[in-house]
């Protein structure tokens, strides 16, 4: 279901998978953090003081030689559930045309950890499937909400009048199996993981590839052609 939030268009859905298949995606997400924690892996992208957690993909064959089984059905969900979303929620009517580029972020979290404040710049929009959101965790309708407990806030990107910011946000509550996909520029965090085990999950990160123009743009980088 797409929900309009503002102007902004938030899908939320629950995964299609059987537990099995959820614990197999939850095992690999964890497995593939803990190997990129270990062996980083060797590239050109600066070392920026954001402190990035991981920079890989687990859609790289690199990764993908480990998957289980129903890595290949959550991937063309992804894709299938992507150009559903450009269609309906954005009206491209070319969806199933376009040519659509992926990252798969394994996210994993101890109790006491949250995401900062932030967008993503490299892409469109972000799609996020929650694998395990812990254990011992207050229900909802008891939980102060000055503490939490690992919801997702997307915030209005609209500037705002004279008005309460806390009208503003949105506060999505998280659980196993959840998936949110949203534009990757809204200002986005979650409250901390505030219950016991670990919270997991997978993060993919969407672009349009095709059919926006790109192809018309040149680097200006201080120099001009002289006649
Ligand atoms: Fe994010």
């Amino acid at each position: 279901m797409i929900e309009y939030l503002w102007p902004t268009p938030v899908l939320k859905d629950t995964a299609p998978w059987i537990q099995s298949e959820m614990d197999e995606l939850r095992r690999y997400t964890v497995e593939r953090f803990h190997d990129h924690k270990t062996n980083p892996p060797v590239h050109g992208l600066p070392d920026v003081d954001v402190r990035l957690r991981v920079q890989l993909n687990l859609f790289h064959a690199h990764h993908e030689a480990h998957a289980p089984a129903v890595w290949h059905p959550w991937k063309l969900w992804v894709e299938s559930t992507y150009r559903n979303y450009l269609l309906e929620a954005h009206g491209v009517r070319n969806a199933q045309e376009l040519k659509i580029e992926a990252r798969c972020i394994p996210v994993h979290y101890l109790p006491g950890m949250r995401a900062q404040p932030h967008y993503h710049h490299t892409c469109d929009h972000v799609l996020c499937l929650y694998l395990d959101c812990g254990q011992g965790r207050s229900p909802p309708e008891q939980r102060s909400w000055t503490v939490g407990d690992g919801e997702l806030i997307l915030q209005d990107p609209r500037p705002m009048a004279g008005f309460p910011f806390w009208e503003k946000v949105r506060y999505i509550e998280t659980f196993p199996g959840l998936v949110v996909l949203h534009p990757s520029r809204i200002w986005h965090e979650t409250n901390p993981f505030n219950a016991q085990g670990e919270r997991t999950l997978l993060v993919v990160t969407l672009r349009v590839a095709s059919h926006n123009y790109s192809d018309l743009y040149t680097e200006l980088k201080g120099e001009a052609s002289c006649h």
